[in-house]
Formats: C-alpha cells, structure tokens, sequence
C-alpha cells in the first residue's frame, strides 16, 4: 500500500463513518502569531473545540501539513521528519471514547492490516490534585478490542516514563502514563497551561518493531517500554479527549462538550504496516532516493544519514515554498534558510552536484500533486527560490570554508574564530559546529554565543535594520502598532489584573489587533482607563530598547512570553521606559513592560504620538470561552 493510497483509505474510512473531509490548511498559520508552523491537524480548529459549531458538522476528517521544527536535530534516525502529514479525525461534541477506540483499533487491524499483538496501548493515570480521573473507561474498551483478536491485555500502571525504565513491562499491553505522557494540549502538560486552554487525557498507540526486546539499549532506561526511546516502540496514532478547560485559578472544569482530537503519522503508520520501520524507505521518499544515488556517488545504505537529512529537509523546504514562505533571516524565512542550506552540506558529503536539490524538489511535487495542487501551481517558484537559496550559500561557503580550514590548521576552534567566520563570512553557526565534529575538533560553543551575544547587545541598530529587511509589513506606521501593542497589554494587565496575557495578535499597518485573556466584557470604565495609561505612555516620551540575554534571565525580569512558542537559550527583549533608560544600561527591572519579542519597535514612543495621534479603543469583543479581543488605532 503506497503512502498515497493510505492517506485515501484513511479519509474514505473516515468519511463512511460520518465524517466530512476538510482541507488540509496551509503550512503557514492564519492569525495565529503565537507559532510559525502549523504543527498538527487540531491547531486550524481551537475554536470548535470551544464549543463555536464547525461549519462542516461535529464529525470531520484530513490529513494535514505539519512542521515541526523542534525536530531538524533529531532527523537522521528512521522516524523524525521535521515535515510531516498527519491524519486527523474529530468530534465536536459528537462521539466520544466508545466509538474512536474501536474505529482506530479497525483502522490499524483490518484496514491497514496490522498484527494486533504489534499494538501496545497507553492512557492516563488520572491526577488528584486537578480533581481528573484515570482513564479506566479508555483501559476497558482497550481489553475488549484486543480481546476480540483473541490477544490477552493486561494493564499495568507505569505512572512516570523513570519508572518505566525501572519497571519494564511487566507482561502488560495496556500501560497507564501520568501527565507528562498521556494528557495532550498545545501547550503541553496541565501545569504548563495558560488559563482558557483546552486539553485532556489521551491514548496513544504504539507499534512494536522488535517483539523480543534484544533491541533495547540500558542507555535509555534499565528496562524497556512503550514510552522508551531505544526504538523498539513506534507511537503511530494519539486519541485525544478534549474535555476540559484550564481557568484562572488554575483548575480544570469540563468543556461544554466532550471533543476527539485524534492525529496519526501517515508515514509512520505506513512504515508500521512495511515491518523496517524506516520511513525513508516508504514509495513516498524512494524516487527521491533514486535521483540522489544517480546523482552522487553513494548509496542510501553506505550513508543513511546524509540521505535522510538530504530527503527530509529538501521536502520540508518544498512543501513551505509552495505555501509562499522565501528563504530570509528571520522567522519562517530563516528557518527555510536553514533547511535548504543544510540539505546542501549532505548534498556535497553525497557527492552529488549544485542543482540536485531542485531535481529533488521536482521528485517532491510528481509525488504529492495529486493530493496538494498547491506545489505544481507553485513548481516555478519553487524551483527558483531552492536554485537561488543554493547559490548564495555555495558562495558563502567557498569563502567561509577557506577561512575554516585556516583557523582550524591552528588548533581548537576558539568562540572567536566562529564568530567571525559567522561575522565576516555569513558561514552558519551549524555548519562550524558540524565540520569540528567532523574533524575530531575541540570547539567552545558557549564562547561563540557569548561573543554572539555582546555583538547583539553593540548592534541594536543594525539588528533593527535587519528585522526590517524581514517582517512582512515593516513600515513607519506598522512599527508604531507594534510599539503600542506592548504598551496595551502592560495597560490590561494594570487595570484588569495581571493574569491577563495575550493569545494572539494581528497588526496591519491600519489598526492592532489584541487577544487575550480574560472571562468578561470590559467595562466602559475600564476601556477608558486603559485608553488613558496607553495615552500617558505615549506622552511621557518613554525609550524603547533592545536587550538580548539568557531566556532564564529575561524569565527573572517577568518579561512576558508570547504563548506557545519555543525560545531559544538566548533571546531579544524589548522594554519600554524608564525615563533614563540608555543604550547599555536598559535599566529593565524599572520599565514599564518588558516583553520577549523580535522587533521592530520604535525608538521612544514619542515617535508613536507625533502628529498629535492618539490611542483609541475601536472595539472590545469575545473571541472564544476566556479570550477577548480588541481593535484599536492611532488616531
Ligand atoms: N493533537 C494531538 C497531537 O498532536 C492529536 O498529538
């Protein structure tokens, strides 16, 4: 079965069970802010989880585009792939545990054609202190599917992935996980969840590669099971049951309805059924390989890994082309940068030459038309910007590779040397790092983000410069919005508190536009307050600045995160005030909001009132249970 005839037969079991199939959703996330990438197929859809109907029913189906980019270091084993499909199915208050179990259980048994004895289950082991149950209802309905497959399934409470790898699997086929392993929200486990987040209990499956266990390696744990990484175990599909909703003062209450949100790796599901359990070996990569073994000099089987970087990356980057990302220096542009430039270093290892990676692309699109048009519509531009993107950086690394060879004739590669091959030669931080890996080369990493850190903090103009030549919309006005949104938020967390944090934003260079939390309409009162501190702000003439330093740091100084999102060691912060604030002495523990963001921003928020403008709320509304939102302008 071809990886396309899978996804097919999925969405047709799917739509026989009631279920209309929707669109998968662009790869780029319509106001949504808060993330780069769509990552699964439930993001699009938060609102219906809420209790808004969807307008295609309470049951839909897909298989939706996703990126994981927290993924691009882990690619190179057999399973992660930063750019993946994954199947969904949903119900909005329709049906719940009785029928999503069994359906998947189906799916797996007799349409895919799994061996049930392969299937190893988890569910939730419930919390006291959140007043959640255990899932025995999800463990019951479990014993009696693989009981009717005449496999014996006993359920075995593990609690913690440690003790896990204490306990082993204790004949067990059901296995009860605590949160960090069976509970399932965009943000993760239910003490990392921001009040008016939904989320709930799950159950995943996992598909056993290795039914002896000789495979298990005591590096990951003493003994092995369903949650251990060794790579016995594969999870190929998560039922999620999204039935609560996070509040203020941290506790969790019932949804108006009780929600599935169920995602399941195609490819992995694919790689499953195929027994190797490598996905790169599925029909969806093989042409792919083809091209790159013509190509080059090596065999997928004499350099596994530069072939799986290679494969995943050069799809990763097609798929984001074709949905209108351009490689850049920041955002979603940096990160298509980064994965086409470092399909390119595993090009050369490969030994293939300059424009195997568009022939790559063209594999790609030949494969996944049919079911995404959008790539063959954007073939072209596809092909030119891979083409471009490769070009610039084999210019680069002629000149940086030079240098490096240079420097490292001279011993350990110091932060120094790094730094200015990054400096002076635009040579990626990644690819140095690899090549002293490579070489058996003692490198002080930690050195070069230090280096990398003074620069920053001595070059706030010229990084505002660059952010300017990658935002979308950057003009004067635009920035302006972007200034006033810190200083809006700081102003509803003075006057309705500080739980107020945002969940969303949109800034055109018309008007902002804020989401946030809280339970209930603002009073006019309260509006005018607001109106009233943003106004002061803007009239105080207050300095706007730039610090980059630790993440830990920053967390210390109560900057405000934005929701969702992964930060990396060391990150920019943007502060508003104090009066005497200075370019080296931001004075941040006095200013007025401190929040982790890019830029750009305006220098002192007096550029934010010229013309005599002022701040003005438009509108105050409901968007979702707990989430309001505001327009406002400069007027
Ligand atoms: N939303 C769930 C996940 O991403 C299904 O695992």
């Amino acid at each position: 079965m071809t990886v396309n005839e899978l996804r097919s037969k999925y969405l047709e079991f799917f739509r026989q069970r009631g279920h209309r199939v929707i669109p998968s959703v662009s790869l780029v996330p319509e106001n949504d802010p808060t993330t780069l990438f769509v990552s699964s197929g439930m993001q699009p859809l938060l609102p219906y989880f809420l209790g808004i109907p969807h307008p295609m029913g309470s049951r839909v189906t897909n298989s939706q585009k996703s990126l994981r980019t927290q993924d691009i270091e882990e690619v190179g084993d057999n399973r992660h792939t930063t750019f993946f499909e994954m199947l969904g199915n949903w119900s909005f208050g329709d049906y719940f545990k009785a029928e999503q179990l069994p359906w998947f259980f189906e799916f797996l048994t007799d349409v895919v054609g799994l061996d049930p004895a392969r299937l190893y289950v988890t569910t939730f082991i419930g919390d006291e202190s959140l007043g959640i149950p255990r899932d025995t209802g999800s463990a019951e309905i479990w014993k009696k599917l693989f009981s009717s497959k005449g496999v014996e399934a006993k359920d075995v409470a593990l609690g913690s992935e440690e003790n896990g790898g204490t306990k082993g699997m204790q004949g067990g086929r059901i296995f009860y996980y605590d949160a960090k392993k069976n509970w399932w929200s965009r943000a993760g486990a239910p003490s990392l969840m921001p009040a008016g987040e939904p989320g709930g209990p799950d159950s995943e499956v996992f598909y056993d590669f290795d039914p002896t266990g000789v495979m298990h390696d005591v590096k990951f744990g003493k003994e092995c099971h369903p949650n251990c990484d060794c790579g016995r175990f594969m999870e190929i599909g998560n039922s999620v049951f999204m039935e609560y909703i996070k509040k203020e003062d941290g506790s969790f209450e019932p949804l108006p309805n009780k929600n599935v949100d169920f995602g399941g790796g195609l490819e992995r599901i694919a790689a499953a059924r195929e027994g190797g359990g490598d996905v790169f070996l599925l029909d969806a990569f093989t042409p792919l390989i083809s091209v790159l073994e013509k190509a080059g000099t090596k065999k997928y089987k004499e350099a596994t890994k530069s072939f799986r970087v290679v494969l995943d990356h050069i799809r990763a980057a097609t798929f984001m082309l074709g949905d209108g990302v351009t490689p850049s220096n920041t955002e979603r542009g940096y990160i298509a940068r980064r994965l086409i430039r470092r399909a390119v270093r595993h090009v050369d290892v490969l030994g293939a030459p300059q424009g195997t990676l568009a022939l790559l692309a063209t594999a790609v699109i030949e494969y996944f038309k049919e079911h995404y048009p959008e790539l063959k519509s954007a073939e072209t531009i596809i092909q030119e910007n891979i083409n471009i993107e490769e070009d610039k950086f084999r210019k680069t690394l002629t000149q940086g590779m030079r240098e490096f060879e240079k420097l490292s004739k001279e011993g350990p590669l110091r932060g120094e040397d790094a730094f200015t091959l990054f400096t002076t030669f635009g040579f990626p931080f990644e690819v140095t790092e690899e090549l002293a890996k490579e070489r058996g080369l003692a490198f002080d990493s930690a050195g070069f983000k230090q280096k990398m850190e003074e620069h920053q903090k001595l070059s706030r103009a010229g990084a505002a410069q660059k952010f300017a030549g990658g935002l979308a919309d950057h003009s004067e006005q635009t920035v302006r919005y972007h200034t006033t949104h810190h200083i809006l938020l700081k102003a509803l967390q003075v006057v309705l508190g500080p739980e107020v944090h945002q969940r969303g934003s949109n800034i055109t260079s018309e008007r902002l536009r804020i989401d946030f939390s809280y339970p209930t309409k603002m009073t006019p009162e309260q509006k005018a307050e607001v109106e009233k501190i943003v106004n002061e702000k803007i009239a105080e003439k207050l300095p706007v600045m730039r610090t980059v330093m630790p993440k830990g740091e920053a967390e210390k100084f109560g900057a405000e995160h934005e929701f969702g999102v992964k930060y990396p060691e060391m990150v920019s912060v943007y502060s508003v005030g104090p009066k005497g604030a200075v370019e080296g002495n931001p004075q941040i523990e006095s200013a007025f909001s401190i929040e982790f963001c890019g830029g750009p921003h305006v220098n002192n928020t007096q550029e934010i009132g010229d013309n005599g403008r002022i701040f003005k709320i438009q509108k105050e509304e409901a968007v979702a249970s707990g989430v309001r939102r505001i327009k406002a302008v400069l007027v």
